[in-house]
């Protein structure tokens, strides 16, 4: 069966109705950048059927403007944390308390070209969101994380540094994965990372989901590039969907200066002895030690100067001479490398698709096609799972992944059009 056979089916596989699971078993719900990937990949199809797995994303926004990270239309008694373990949440659907990296307002911009209506009906819940995030994340302009999940990387040993420094908390209520049972445990976190995730949920849960008291009292306080870097972009987008279509002088001047913030607040996520954008733990200011996959997201969000995007490069190149495929989620030169354990090495799709589009903007085709010359090897190889090692090309985790389907359609479907032109 062709690719492009296998990648429609797992869409329609995983389609429930108005949104799209990420996988069957492991994540039984609505994902936040998940659907709005997978509505880039049924783009290419279906542009009703796309925009509805936006629309059905808003539905879960809660009335502070934040996007929860997961939206829980249903119970399934196979997926834990669930609802009851996030307790109450004031969102219209019952949800998670956290976020994830806001890529909504970068893809809505490219599926709405020419629909100003589309990006009408939208424009003031993104707004929100991205207001959401630096009322109640952002330290100084600095994009913050209360929990790994809400950066999409879980378990990537960026977080190390702020899980150390926290204990499990001594009341944590007894509870029982169920991750584990879907895929590998050792592809899986570990026993004591899922003990302190779970301390932050009961710790979130117990002051109400107060977000900005989350952010200033939590337990765990980062700054990670994925989410600053994707806020900082998708405010550039905001911006521009601001503008055609027509919204007033305040609003931009808004948007304008979050972007200005941002810029200036990346230099806080500058590691002068690695020379890479990594994460920081905001409290200690300690910096996380290795180059992950989003590091190189500063061509994405066009900040850093020449010679921070010059010594990105240079990384980048000298991953490329260690692994086969790009990019690998963590360092492959520092000793938490483990090339199947989930963010701990494996290459994943997503993030190869926004390193790369920032670097072929930027100008450096080159690095650009490496990125994508290496999920779409190893999905060749492989097949369409959740997440790849990059020595092997092996699928790891889950297979029939949907945002690795939709991200191989958004790229033939780019291909084939610029075959057309
Ligand atoms: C994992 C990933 C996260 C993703 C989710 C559903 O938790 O780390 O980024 O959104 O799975 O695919």
């Amino acid at each position: 069966m062709s690719l492009k056979k296998q990648a429609l089916d797992i869409l329609a596989l995983n389609d429930r109705g108005t949104y799209t699971i990420p996988t069957q078993g492991l994540y039984p719900h609505q994902w936040n950048w998940d659907s709005v990937f997978i509505a880039l990949g049924i783009a290419t199809y279906d542009s009703d059927r796309a925009w509805t797995e936006i629309l059905s994303l808003l539905e879960g926004q809660w009335p502070d403007g934040m996007i929860p990270s997961i939206i829980f239309r249903s119970d399934e008694p196979g997926y834990f944390p669930g609802p009851d373990r996030w307790g109450d949440t004031p969102g219209a659907i019952a949800s998670t308390g956290v976020s994830q990296p806001p890529v909504l307002a970068t893809i809505v911009r490219q599926l709405t070209v020419g629909d100003q209506q589309r990006r009408k009906d939208v424009f003031d819940q993104m707004f929100a969101w991205h207001a959401w995030f630096h009322d109640k994340r952002g330290i100084d302009g600095l994009i913050t994380n209360v929990h790994p999940w809400e950066t999409g990387r879980d378990n990537c040993p960026e977080w190390d540094i702020g899980l150390d420094r926290m204990d499990v908390a001594p009341d944590l209520a007894p509870y029982t994965r169920q991750d584990n049972k879907h895929s590998d445990p050792r592809f899986r976190p570990t026993e004591l990372q899922y003990d302190k995730y779970i301390s932050i949920v009961q710790f979130g849960e117990s002051i109400g989901w107060d977000q900005r008291r989350l952010t200033d009292e939590g337990p765990f306080l980062m700054g990670d590039p994925n989410l600053h870097f994707i806020l900082l972009r998708a405010n550039r987008d905001l911006l521009a969907m601001a503008k055609d279509i027509g919204k007033p002088p305040t609003v931009i001047a808004q948007i304008e200066a979050w972007i200005e913030a941002g810029l200036k607040a990346a230099d806080r996520l500058w590691n002068p002895e690695l020379e890479a954008f990594t994460a920081i733990d905001v409290r200690s200011g300690t910096f996380s030690p290795g180059f992950s996959n989003c590091s190189g997201l500063c061509f994405y969000a066009d900040a850093g100067s020449v010679e921070q995007r010059s010594k990105t490069l240079a990384h980048l190149d000298r991953i490329n001479a260690d692994v086969n495929y790009m990019l690998p989620s963590w360092d492959p030169n520092d000793d938490a490398f483990e090339p199947q354990r989930y963010w701990c090495g494996p290459l994943w799709a997503q993030m190869n698709y926004l390193t790369s589009m920032g670097l072929r903007e930027q100008g450096y085709a080159a690095h650009a096609m490496e990125l994508r010359c290496g999920l779409i090897d190893a999905i060749e190889k492989s097949g369409f799972w959740e997440c790849f090692d990059p020595m092997t090309g092996e699928g790891c985790v889950s297979r029939n992944f949907s945002w690795t389907a939709a991200i191989w359609l958004a790229w033939d479907n780019e291909t084939q059009q610029q075959g057309a032109a």
